[in-house]
């Protein structure tokens, strides 16, 4: 077990590139399941979760072998269609083998999830969809079992909340499917846009990219794909924060401004001054004077994309804790994802919780001081990181296993920005 050490007061200055995104390599890599022969994958992320996903495909008979950010996965060989408990409760996206499984061998038996610190996230569309494609699903012994006669019967399926890997799942088992299928509601996150992009590179017919409306017409064959990742749009929007809260001023690189309209524009509402071009942000103090004022308190309200992100609510909640004045911060995708708040409070923050719904007293940039805190999940571990480098003294952070599962490379991209950070065992 390691932990993160953290020196912090220091400004952040300079350049860091952004990886791939990790909510795309998930799918992507699962995708590849479709269909046989060598599929080439360009700019994937070296993460723990990218490196579960090649285990579990490992364990279905699929090669791969990777070379620098170049993933080369070859399903020839795919015979197993069980995903297991024991890679499945490290990492719940491992679900998305289950539609490409059913789709090439007619049969999948997967680990259903099991609970998650951040809510229930039960996968109930993902199986509804499915069994309105034709498939039969038994849940038993924690597993579901699902299997289909032939191919899958195009259908129309609508989901009360837009899933981003409910989506992605049937997506991938309606490809070729007999007939068309109409996915109403469906989530228009990038991620899923990129899969998309996949899948008709491999030849299937999907129409309505970055609609709320996907009709997807069989196909009887792919072929393996090539293509590349989109940037991590959390990662970019986590980098950008770090900057801000520390007082510093730099450039996000390798990544897709157009994937972060609300985050923008909350951060412009703070007073920050945002650049953008087509593949930089840069982010820079209020009105540039070189002892810059606090930023502005501002609310934001999680919702599905185009809205602000659950996946950087906790980071921009980490950044009110910096700002003059109150910020209202609403969570609505997630019934749990206030954990971080607690280990806010032990650096100092101000912060009161209330349902969905957590009021932050902002400290003007110079009221949190570093400690000993735990990490709990992905995104509120990447927020204490960014507390603990606005803090005065030393912050400890426990448990990190969590942010190497989304961050590649987290303590040398913030050294090369000029932080004092690195890990030590615990
Ligand atoms: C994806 O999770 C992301 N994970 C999450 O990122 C992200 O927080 C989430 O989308 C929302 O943007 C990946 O892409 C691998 P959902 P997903 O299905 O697909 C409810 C991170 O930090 N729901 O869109 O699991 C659900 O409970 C992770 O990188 C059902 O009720 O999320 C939630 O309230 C964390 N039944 C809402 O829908 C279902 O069958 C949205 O969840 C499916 C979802």
């Amino acid at each position: 077990m390691e932990k993160l050490i953290i020196e912090g007061g220091v400004k952040l200055e300079g350049e860091v590139r952004i990886s791939g995104a990790k909510n795309a390599a998930l799918p992507l890599i699962a995708a590849t399941l479709l269909a046989p022969g060598e599929h080439v994958l360009k700019n994937v992320p070296d993460l723990r979760d990218t490196r579960t996903m090649l285990k579990l495909l490992e364990n279905l008979g699929v090669r791969s072998q990777r070379n620098g950010d170049v993933l080369k996965i070859d399903s020839t060989d795919l015979e197993s269609g069980e995903a297991p408990y024991d890679l499945v409760k490290t990492m719940r996206a491992s679900v998305l083998v289950l539609g490409p499984l059913l789709a090439r061998l007619g049969r999948a038996r997967v680990s259903l999830p099991g609970g998650c610190a951040i809510g229930a996230r039960p996968i109930n569309y993902h199986i509804n969809g499915l069994e309105l494609l034709g498939v039969t699903c038994d849940l038993e012994g924690g597993y579901v079992d699902a299997t289909i006669d032939g191919r899958m019967k195009g259908n129309t399926i609508y989901f009360d909340l837009p899933s981003v890997t409910g989506t992605e799942n049937l997506l991938m088992a309606a490809v070729q499917a007999e007939g068309t299928t109409v996915i109403k509601n469906a989530a228009r996150e990038p991620e899923v846009g990129n899969l998309v992009d996949m899948l008709n590179g491999m030849g299937a017919r999907i129409e309505g990219r970055d609609t709320d409306r996907l009709t997807i017409h069989g196909v009887e064959n792919l072929n393996p794909a090539n293509c590349a990742i989109i940037p991590d749009r959390i990662e970019t929007g986590t980098y950008l924060i770090a900057i801000a809260a520390t007082g510093g001023e730099g450039v996000v690189t390798h990544c897709n401004p157009s994937h972060l309209p609300s985050l923008l524009e909350k951060l412009r509402a703070t007073g920050l001054r945002i650049e953008e071009t087509e593949s930089t942000i840069t982010v820079r103090q209020p009105n540039g004077s070189a002892t810059p004022g606090p930023l502005k308190g501002t609310d934001i309200t999680t919702s599905p994309y185009p809205g602000y992100p659950t996946d950087l609510q906790a980071q921009f909640m980490a950044l009110m804790t910096l700002a003059s004045g109150i910020s209202a911060v609403h969570e609505t995708i997630f019934e749990n994802r206030f954990m971080h708040v607690a280990e806010l409070q032990r650096l100092g923050a101000k912060i009161k919780v209330d349902g969905h719904t957590a009021v932050v007293d902002g400290c003007s940039m110079n009221g949190l001081s570093g400690a000993r805190v735990m990490a709990t999940d992905l995104r509120a571990s990447s927020s204490l990181v960014i507390a603990g480098l606005a803090a005065s003294g030393r912050t400890e952070i426990s448990r990190i296993y969590h942010l190497e599962r989304g961050y590649e490379g987290l303590v040398d991209k913030l050294t090369a920005l000029g932080a004092r950070v690195w890990k030590e065992q615990e």
